[in-house]
């Protein structure tokens, strides 16, 4: 009777055990991630999720002793209320242990004092406003921001010859830097800002802000603009207006010539100067292995861009660091591990900057080219170990 007894409460207790800690939770990863997929901005989402499984198709989903699992939301644009409400839910319901993606500056913002509360980290994996890593300890970005890809630009812009520049920047977080940034190296070096115009976030119509860019005069329109298809319509729009035969040159950030849309932008783009830290066109072993692994992964119809480059890097960043904590979530440990993390990455090395949880990396100066029948940015000028000039 007393045995029988003894041997009930184990049980119960056993069973009490298996559902207390679920053995699954234990053995899975999961990486909230929190990007656009539609809306005129949901290429970023595709990207993003799109170089997340080239790592994965090329690495196995398992890393530590632990299976890793994506769970994708759509924040379907720029929507802060959106992007919190979708890292509440996957931190209370889904119980995810990463927060992960971020297109647009405005939803990683957004998300950044949630990460905080729940203590969970935070891969950036494109969103590039500067001020955005300072905005909680739990973030981490492997992307870009917008002063590390413009002050070389800036620089170059001057030793190439150009003195008078007017600046054309979407008119948010990360164009606000980018003419920040380039406004200051520009004259630093001794050239003149002849005037600027700040465009719309959303649905620009350019035609009023390139008149008034070509009546201002310039040798050079300096132009940033989020990624994809608005890059279409600048470019359509500058031609019209005749820009280049007025002799104004046209230099960006790599934003414009997006691996992703180039081809479609067509030849006004050939000739064109922008700097950035990726071009599909980049001449190395790793980014041959990432090209053929995101086209594995995701079919041949669509070319990665650096959008997609993070997703992959940031993958390896949380596999990387899952490894050195032997596979413990824990945020504090995660931190840890990527702190002063180094990957030999598709764009080249990048080091994740243990004070500041940035990326710092090599930015290239590079011109659209028709390389075997597509539109490429060749790269031809570098500079290395760029950091976030602001901090
Ligand atoms: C951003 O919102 O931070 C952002 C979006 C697209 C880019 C660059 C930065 O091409």
């Amino acid at each position: 009777m007393k045995l029988r007894h003894t041997l009930g409460a184990l049980v119960t207790a056993a069973a009490f055990a298996l559902t207390a800690t679920p053995a699954f939770a234990q053995n899975t990863v999961k990486l909230g991630l929190i990007a656009e997929f539609s809306g005129p901005f949901a290429e970023y989402g595709q990207q993003i999720h799109g170089g997340m499984k080239a790592y994965m198709k090329q690495h196995g989903d398992t890393v530590a002793g632990k299976k890793i699992e994506i769970i994708q939301k759509d924040t379907t644009g720029p929507s802060p209320d959106i992007a919190k409400r979708l890292a509440g839910d996957l931190i209370t319901r889904d119980k995810v242990d990463f927060l992960v993606g971020f297109g647009l500056t405005p939803n990683a913002l957004a998300v950044a004092p949630v990460a905080t509360q729940a203590k969970k980290p935070m891969i950036v994996m494109n969103a590039a406003t500067s001020i955005i890593t300072t905005k909680s300890p739990y973030i981490a970005r492997v992307s870009m921001t917008l002063p590390q890809v413009t002050e070389p630009l800036a620089q170059w812009a001057f030793k190439n010859g150009i003195k008078k520049v007017y600046t054309v920047i979407s008119d948010y977080g990360p164009g606000l830097d980018a003419e920040a940034a380039f406004t200051k190296a520009f004259k630093a070096a001794g050239g003149e800002i002849v005037g600027g115009v700040r465009v719309p976030l959303q649905n620009p119509e350019f035609a009023p802000f390139v008149q008034r860019a070509k009546d201002a005069k310039p040798e050079a329109v300096f132009l940033f603009l989020p990624a994809g298809e608005q890059g279409i319509a600048f470019m359509k729009t500058y031609k019209e207006r005749g820009l280049a035969e007025a002799g104004i040159k046209l230099i960006a950030t790599g934003d414009i010539t997006d691996d992703g849309v180039l081809d479609a932008m067509g030849d006004p783009t050939l000739g064109l100067t922008t700097s950035f830290h990726y071009s599909a066109a980049h001449d190395s072993a790793e980014n041959k292995a990432f090209l053929k692994a995101y086209a594995d992964a995701n079919g041949t119809q669509k070319r990665p861009n650096f959008m997609a480059a993070a997703g992959y890097d940031g993958m390896a960043a949380i596999y990387e660091s899952l490894k050195k904590t032997k596979g413990s979530v824990d945020a504090d440990a995660i931190m840890g591990a990527l702190k002063g993390m180094k990957i030999m990455s598709p764009r080249g090395p990048i080091t994740i900057d243990a004070e500041t949880r940035d990326v710092v990396q090599t930015i290239y100066i590079r011109k659209v080219e028709r390389v075997n029948g597509g539109l490429y940015n060749v790269e031809f000028d570098k500079i290395a170990d760029v950091k976030d000039p602001g901090k």
